[in-house]
Formats: C-alpha cells, sequence, structure tokens
C-alpha cells in the first residue's frame, strides 16, 4: 500500500475539485487515519484558520464563525464524522466531503454536496496521499491556499521511497527500527509541519507495529514533560527511544531548543535517531518526515511479527459501540 503513496499524491494533482463556496474559515472534520488530513490541512494552510475538529457534532463558535465543513472519512461511516455532518447542515453551513463511498458518500450524492470520491480498498491510514490531497484540493479552490506543494511531494516520495522500494528512506528506516527495537517510540518534532508528522509516526507505529508510541512537541514538552524524564532513569532509559524530526525551515528559536531538550530527556530516554526533512513545501517537508515513519512502523511490523494492515481493536470496539444503539 506505501508503494502507492507517489501515486496517490500525483492523483491528488490532477484531480478537478468541485466547486466550494469561497470561505474566510475551513472547520476539518474526521478521525484517526481520515482525520489527520486536517492536521495535515491545518499545517499547510498555515495563513488560513483551518480549525481541526476530531469528535462528535459542532463547536459553539461554528454557528457564530460559519465555516466551510470539510468532512473526512474513507470509509464514509465513521458515527462522529457522521454527527459533525449532520450537525453543520442542520446548522445551514457548507459542507464537503472526502471519502471513498459509505453513508457520507451517500449522503453527499442525495444532497449535491461538493465531494470527493478517493480510491477504494486501502485501510484508510495507507489513503494517506488521496485524503490529505483532496482535501487540499478543496481548500484550494475554497480560496485559502495558493499552493498545495502536491507535484513536489510525490516527487520527494518517490525519490525517498524508490522505483522498487530501493529509496534511501528504507535503509534509515531500518537502522532506526533497530534502535527502537523493544522500545517505546518517542517522536519529538517541533510546531507545525513536524508535529503533524511526529503524530503521523506514533499513529502509525500503534496501527502498523500493534505498539505504543508517543509524540512531543517544541516549544510546549519543554515546560512540562522534560521534567518527567529526571527520575526513573535506566527504569524508563531502556524502554523508551527518542527519534527527533528536523525541518531546515524551523525557527531559529525552535532549533536552539533540541539540544539542550535532548540533554534533559537522556535521562530517563534513549536517543534513537533523528531525521530530517527534505523538500520546500510545507507538504513536502511533512510528506517526507511522515514517509520515514511509515518505513519505521512496517520495520517494526515485521520485527515482531505481525501483520500491519488489520486493526482488530478498531474494529472490534466500533462494532459494540455500534451493538448498543
Ligand atoms: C484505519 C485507521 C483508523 C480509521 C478511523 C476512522 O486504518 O487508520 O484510524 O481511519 O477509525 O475511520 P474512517 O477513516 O473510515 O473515517
Amino acid at each position: 500500500m506505501l508503494e502507492t503513496l507517489a501515486a496517490q499524491y500525483r492523483w491528488a494533482a490532477t484531480l478537478s475539485p468541485p466547486d466550494v463556496p469561497r470561505s474566510s474559515a475551513v472547520l476539518m472534520a474526521g478521525m484517526g487515519g481520515s482525520g489527520i488530513a486536517g492536521d495535515v490541512a491545518a499545517a499547510v494552510a498555515n495563513d488560513a484558520p483551518v480549525f481541526v475538529h476530531k469528535g462528535y457534532g459542532l463547536p459553539r463558535w461554528a454557528a457564530r464563525l460559519r465555516p466551510l465543513v470539510i468532512a473526512v472519512s474513507y470509509s464514509g461511516n465513521t458515527e462522529e464524522t457522521r454527527s459533525v455532518v449532520d450537525d453543520a447542515l442542520e446548522a445551514g453551513l457548507d459542507v464537503a466531503v472526502v471519502a471513498g463511498g459509505g453513508q457520507l458518500g451517500v449522503l453527499a450524492a442525495e444532497r449535491d454536496l461538493p465531494r470527493v470520491l478517493v480510491p477504494t480498498g486501502l485501510q484508510p491510514r495507507a489513503a494517506f496521499g488521496y485524503l490529505s490531497g483532496a482535501t487540499l484540493r478543496l481548500i484550494e479552490a475554497a480560496g485559502l491556499v495558493d499552493d498545495t506543494g502536491l507535484e513536489e511531494t510525490a516527487t520527494i516520495v518517490t525519490t525517498l521511497l524508490g522505483e522498487a522500494m530501493d529509496g534511501p528512506a528504507v535503509p534509515l528506516a531500518d537502522d532506526l527500527a533497530e534502535a527502537l527495537s523493544g522500545r517505546i517510540a518517542l517522536v519529538l518534532a517541533g510546531q507545525g509541519v513536524p508535529a503533524v508528522a511526529a503524530y503521523r509516526w506514533k499513529t502509525q507505529i500503534n496501527e502498523n507495529a500493534k505498539a505504543p508510541a508517543f509524540r512531543s512537541v517544541l516549544p510546549e514538552a519543554d515546560h512540562n514533560e522534560i521534567v518527567g524524564w529526571s527520575t526513573w532513569g535506566s527504569a524508563t532509559r531502556n524502554w523508551v527511544g527518542v527519534v527527533t524530526l528536523r525541518d531546515r525551515h524551523e525557527s531559529s528559536r525552535l532549533a536552539a531548543r533540541f539540544a539542550p531538550t535532548l540533554e534533559q530527556l537522556e535521562r530517563g530516554a534513549s536517543v534513537a535517531g533523528e531525521v530530517w526533512a527534505q523538500g520546500d513545501s510545507p507538504l513536502a517537508r511533512l510528506a517526507s518526515l511522515a514517509v520515514v515513519g511509515d518505513l519505521v512502523s512496517l520495520a517494526l511490523a515485521r520485527d515482531a511479527g505481525v501483520d500491519p494492515v488489520p486493526v482488530d481493536a478498531i474494529e472490534a470496539l466500533k462494532r459494540r459501540l455500534t451493538e448498543q444503539l
């Protein structure tokens, strides 16, 4: 599935997006592997107000600010995302949908909502390029982003993965996976683009390698979390591996924080390695960091002997909740 990632970005770059009203603000709705498209959109459209809403219903300010609501759900059936759409339509807000079909696909067709139907047959999290790319094209159509960076992103991902999964990101990910083996990953990144990539790392390790992983964001972590690594020493150092995600576009004030933060973290965690973003556009930089995390999660799954694809715990929980209704 990961081999199709560059083609997914290319697909989004050539998409003809539906007409959406020009908007001064966007509210992104979606959960999990679909919801991260909202985080990507917010990081890329940094000059525009893009609010990420992961949960039920609408925040109360939406009735006043009247954002364009973009709902993203690969299955089209996620109950939280459907509830946002129901409430947004009820409130008379503009709604656009990115889905693989499902109930949201049906509703969007019935109501003739602006919609992008993405190719199906993948796990939602493996449709990252389709979902984030289509979302960015809608935000571009709404007048909130000038250049999505999709073309550059496709080129960089192709280079990093290689034509036959023999690109430079593969051995880098193998080395990082070896350093993380038997350890809980703590992915440390600066605010903005790298922080979204770090969140993708965390969730990909959770879902593909079926392992715990956490994300910390600078500068916030310097105001609380660093203290938490002071006391337990080797008890946590043997169990936690820190990967830092860096970006040449990060501000000098942010850059100055990494070395002293790592020094503090090393009291209770081991340093597994660092990855630098490639490219110029925010999306290319984000994707270049995220794709290494995807590979690390797959290498960890392989080394642990687990199948990266199924997410039985999520499916079982969704079934339980549906039965309760
Ligand atoms: C599965 C995955 C999950 C789903 C989430 C929401 O690969 O990553 O996080 O994305 O349960 O479902 P959808 O994406 O269908 O709205």
